[in-house]
């Protein structure tokens, strides 16, 4: 099943917002619309928010105005600020705009060779990955890193154990809720269950002090990978600490598409979001309405508390 993809002059994306319980097909005629799918969580994880925004370009390409592209890359740099995907696609996307006499044709060429691209490179990524785990494992991963954060398939942590359960590696997977809107109990739970087929236990974020003497391996996803170490899903530095206070191998499987080696992780703009998401939990309000809430959607973590990040290009090692 395809996360997102263009058929017949729209983008066609799952509604993640209403999995697992229902699965809904949104059809996307301009790009104001996908903007907005961004924001909304209605699709979400980098690499498919790269895509994502490469499609909603290539809907403003069919305007055939070169002014309406460059508006809604504008636009579309706006949703959010964290995953460098977005950037990436959307300057890879101009770029082919501007150096082409038929700028239309190479906007669509150059959408469809992102979009291919991300779905060669997540299995590699998964072949990588998989290569570090062994017959036994108990692997932990946080947040959603699955075909739906990608342009669908494999994912890239999910992919690392998706590849290794088509390749008989014995592991079992815990996977963390991943509050506040629960990727990881909604969507990552759903792939491993349903599409994956491989034993999993999901644990509310807290407990991941109490279990980590039972993990051998964590891998999780990336939205930067910068010089000195990652952005990802708030809660990822506490795994990673807690990690290293176990001796736990500590992954991040991420394409080279998330790497921005210009900067460092004090450089990186972390997203924050709406309190609601904090004080609801699918729509239902569990906190006074009156409380304060901060909700920063990332955090970061060093590059001394990771062991390698699994790309399509093999294992990598940051600065420390
Ligand atoms: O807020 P989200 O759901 O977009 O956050 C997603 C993550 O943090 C993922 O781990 C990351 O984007 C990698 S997805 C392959």
């Amino acid at each position: 099943m395809d996360t997102v993809s263009f058929k017949d002059g729209k983008v066609l994306m799952i509604d993640q917002t209403e999995l697992p319980n229902e699965l809904v097909f949104l059809e996307l005629e301009n790009y104001r619309e996908v903007a907005r799918a961004i924001e909304e969580l209605k699709v979400r994880g980098a690499p498919a928010i790269g895509v994502s925004a490469a499609f909603g370009l290539m809907l403003a390409s069919q305007k055939g105005d070169k002014k309406v592209l460059e508006k809604a890359a504008g636009r579309l740099r706006q949703t959010r600020p964290t995953a460098v995907n977005l950037f990436w696609a959307i300057d890879r996307v101009l770029e082919a705009a501007k150096s082409s006499d038929n700028w239309q044709k190479a906007v669509e060429e150059e959408v469809q060779a992102i979009y291919r691209e991300d779905r060669e490179i997540n299995k590699k990524i998964g072949d990588n990955g998989a290569n570090l785990l062994s017959d036994g494992d108990t692997v932990l991963t946080h947040c959603n890193a699955g075909a739906l954060a990608t342009s669908g398939r494999y994912g890239t942590a999910l992919g690392v154990i998706k590849r290794a359960v088509e390749r008989d590696i014995d592991i079992d997977v815990v996977c963390t809720e991943t509050r506040p809107v629960l990727q990881g109990a909604r969507l990552t739970a759903y792939e491993l269950v349903e599409d994956i087929g491989v034993d999993t236990t999901l644990i509310v974020d807290s407990a991941i002090g109490a279990l980590m003497p039972e993990i051998d391996k964590v891998v999780v996803g990336a939205d930067r990978v910068v010089q000195d170490g990652v952005a990802n899903k708030i809660g990822t530095y506490n795994i990673a600490a807690l990690a290293e206070r176990h001796g736990t191998e500590f992954y991040v499987a991420a394409p080279k598409s998330t790497f921005d080696l210009d900067i460092t992780i004090d450089e990186i703009e972390i997203e924050e979001r709406n309190e609601k998401e904090i004080k609801e939990i699918c729509g239902c309000q569990i906190a006074p309405k009156k409380v304060k809430a901060y909700n920063q959607a990332f955090d970061l973590t060093p590059s001394e508390l990771i062991d390698g990040v699994i790309t399509e290009k093999g294992i990598e090692k940051l600065d420390r």
